[in-house]
């Protein structure tokens, strides 16, 4: 059984070392008492040293939430993956919907997942539309965007990416996307990433979910929407309701 991973995007949380520190310690207290969900902490580029644990870099495994396309030299306020990789960053969050609207474009994002790719990390792609209309013409928008995302990866590299697809008007919102549609549309992205990286990639690709997530519920996005895993933003500082939501997942059978 692929076991299901739950991923925490700090973002620019929280405001001290010291609470960054109490939330690494109790994700890893629990994320080593699961037995079918793997974790993985992304806090700011400035708590990541203090996230990694020397003596049990497994248990709470730590991404950053962006990496710099430049390998290397004057690029102000960048952080390269070469230095994430040395630091022992094993994830990279790319193309989440907060960095395209500061002007991320799809081929910065495919940059990004280049970068990431080639110094040996995984990429967590966050794809997701920003609106719904009734005729459906947003399935073809997501569809453009998971191309252009991804025009710049090679297909070997099909077999070691993460999705994450988060509708963007359910990021942050009171509610999440209703499990039976996050079902359809984890289908729809398998399916237009099998068109880009073949079958046998699309078979193994992990699909996360993303927006809203807590632990009421996670349970029924995991067991009815039928994705890999979450992505969970708020959620993932609030230790209480964290382990709560980490402790669900994993009683999932
Ligand atoms: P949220 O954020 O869980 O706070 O909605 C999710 C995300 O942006 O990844």
């Amino acid at each position: 059984m692929k076991k299901r991973l739950i991923v925490g995007n700090w973002k620019m949380n929280p405001a001290s070392l010291d609470e960054a520190r109490k939330i690494i310690r109790k994700t890893r207290r629990v994320a080593g008492e699961l037995k079918r969900t793997d974790v993985v902490a992304c806090p700011p580029f400035v708590y990541i040293p203090a996230s990694i644990s020397r003596w049990d870099p497994k248990t709470l495994p730590v991404g950053a939430q962006s990496v710099s396309f430049d390998e290397s030299g004057p690029h102000t306020g960048e952080v390269s993956a070469t230095q994430l990789a040395d630091m022992g960053v094993k994830y990279v969050i790319a193309g989440h919907s907060e960095v395209r609207a500061s002007g991320d474009t799809d081929e910065m994002v495919s940059k990004r997942i280049l970068a990431t790719l080639s110094h040996g990390m995984t990429p967590i792609v966050c794809v997701g539309e920003k609106v719904r209309d009734e005729g459906g013409a947003y399935l073809e928008t997501l569809k453009e965007q998971i191309k252009n995302t991804f025009a710049y990866i090679e297909s070997k590299y099909g077999k070691d990416i993460i999705i994450a697809y988060e509708p963007i008007w359910a990021i942050g919102a009171k509610e999440a996307m209703q499990p039976a549609q996050v079902y359809e549309m984890s289908l729809f992205v398998k399916k237009v990433f099998a068109d880009i990286f073949g079958q046998a990639s699309a078979m193994s690709v992990k699909v996360l979910y993303g927006g809203s997530v807590n632990a009421r519920n996670a349970s029924d996005i995991i067991s009815i929407g039928k994705v890999d895993g979450l992505l969970v933003g708020r959620e993932s500082v609030n230790p209480v309701g964290f382990i709560e939501l980490l402790r669900a997942v994993d009683e999932i059978v």
